[in-house]
């Protein structure tokens, strides 16, 4: 008998096959079992008549417990009433491992529970869908910058210096005699990639030790960072909307089941086409004071002035030219207002916050080594970074996109933690 994928069902109407999985629930009614069988590629039900199977196999179904694995067989029959478009009349029944007292059952779990069994929770379908969303966006955004002359270059992980602040490292015993950091952002090395390459980017883990606990904040997250020579501000906040747009579109072309069971609102995320508004950091903060933020301009803005700003519009919009002083070290100085700096930061709508911060960097060398200076970082960790301003600097610019926090926005999840299969947060080790 052939052994099928359920979600390749469709091709085997009509045919017997083998599913290979797990049971995910059972319901019975007298001469009939309904099995829910899933194999990670989708969910089918199995109708098992006692007629068909006699008595003996119809009896061994009967105590099946939730995600024993199973193989199951027998004839593919379309149906429109059912989710995936068939079910199965099942043959033949084969248990391959028994499941004691599965501990996620079909009724509510609190939060602490579900993320202590976090490497079972992610069987459930919910998590499932959410998963599939977050690899079609890792792709989306693969796709994205190949097609476009970009070349992926991998930027390291351990690292002797801050790249975003010193507050947010975790350091780690390198050998006997050195401390290194885990990265915060490829961005520096990006920047010589691309003084090298012309147009890369880097996709991987960063780390940040965030000691708050928010909704949007993981310490470990995966970030996609393009970088390009010779680009300007606007040149990356063009880069950045075709990028989100990309991603967007792709999820709604391929993952609607995804999203219908999420529940998600897809009329809002058909809305997120270019361009997107652009405002300014002093005009974010007129509208905050609109609101009656209580917010003191110069600063930075918290997560709630996130959401108001992001509430005001039906798509993404990118907010740029924030005071130099609360933005990092290696942002350019806007030549027409120095207080201010070439940067932008994409917030996502309905009050998804920050999915994209970037900007153009300073190319200037002694601009640069005073900042290293004015920002307390230690030179020579710096050295290699500063000559890409001795020899031969250019203008360049380039961004860093979460793809927890794009996952998130795209599922409308409540909290961050839910977009990757065993997220890392300040109490959150295990599993
Ligand atoms: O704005 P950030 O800190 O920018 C950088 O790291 C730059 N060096 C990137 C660059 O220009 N190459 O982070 C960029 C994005 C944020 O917009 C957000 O989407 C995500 O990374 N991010 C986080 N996601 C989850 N948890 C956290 N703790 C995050 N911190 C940043
Ligand atoms: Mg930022």
């Amino acid at each position: 008998m052939a052994i099928a994928y359920i979600e390749d069902l469709a091709r085997h109407e009509g045919q017997s096959v083998t599913i290979r999985g797990w049971l995910h629930n059972r319901r019975s009614s007298g001469r009939i079992h309904f099995l829910t069988v899933r194999d990670g590629s989708g969910f089918v039900q199995a109708v098992m008549s006692r007629n068909i199977v006699g008595d003996e196999l119809f009896h061994r179904a009967d105590h099946l417990a939730q995600e024993t694995s199973i193989l199951v067989s027998g004839t593919v029959r379309a149906d429109t009433r059912a989710p995936g478009g068939f079910e199965i009349d099942a043959t033949e029944l084969q248990v391959v491992s028994e499941s004691k007292d599965y501990p996620i059952t079909p009724k509510e779990h609190g939060v602490d529970y579900l993320m202590d069994r976090r490497h079972l929770w992610i069987r459930s379908p919910r998590q499932q869908a959410i998963l599939r969303v977050r690899h079609e966006v890792i792709d989306a955004i693969r796709d994205f910058f190949n097609g476009r002359g970009f070349v992926l270059a991998d930027t390291p992980i351990f690292t002797p210096a801050a790249c975003e602040g010193t507050t947010t490292l975790f350091p780690v015993q390198y050998f006997e005699n050195e401390t290194a950091f885990l990265t915060q952002s490829g961005q520096l090395y990006n920047e010589a990639n691309a003084m090298a390459l012309g147009r890369v980017y880097c996709f991987g883990p960063t780390f940040r030790a965030e000691k708050s606990k928010t909704r949007r904040h993981l310490t470990e997250f995966w970030m996609v960072e393009p970088e390009v020579a010779y680009a300007t501000l606007d040149d990356i906040i063009e880069l950045g909307e075709a990028l989100v747009v990309s991603v967007v579109g792709r999820v709604l072309d391929t993952r609607r089941r995804e999203l219908e069971m999420l529940e998600r609102d897809t009329t809002k995320l058909e809305r997120v086409k270019t361009p997107f508004p652009r405002i300014s950091y002093d005009e974010a903060a007129e509208i905050l004071k609109q609101h009656g933020r209580p917010f003191e301009s110069g600063g930075d803005f918290g997560g709630t002035d996130e959401t108001v700003l992001s509430q005001q519009f039906d798509r993404p919009v990118a907010v740029h030219r924030y005071p130099a002083a609360v933005k990092a070290f290696y942002m350019k100085p806007d030549p027409e207002r120095p207080d201010r700096a070439l940067c932008v930061d994409v917030l996502a709508p309905e009050g998804y916050g920050e999915i994209i911060g970037g900007g153009q960097r300073l190319d200037d060398y002694d601009l640069l080594l005073q900042r290293i200076h004015e920002h307390n970082l230690p030179q020579d960790a710096f050295e290699w970074y500063l000559d890409l301003r001795r020899y031969g600097s250019v203008p360049h610019s380039g961004f860093g996109m979460g793809v927890e926090r794009v996952v998130a926005w795209l599922c409308g999840l409540e909290h961050i933690r839910e977009t990757i299969p065993y997220p890392r947060m300040l109490y959150r080790l295990y599993p």
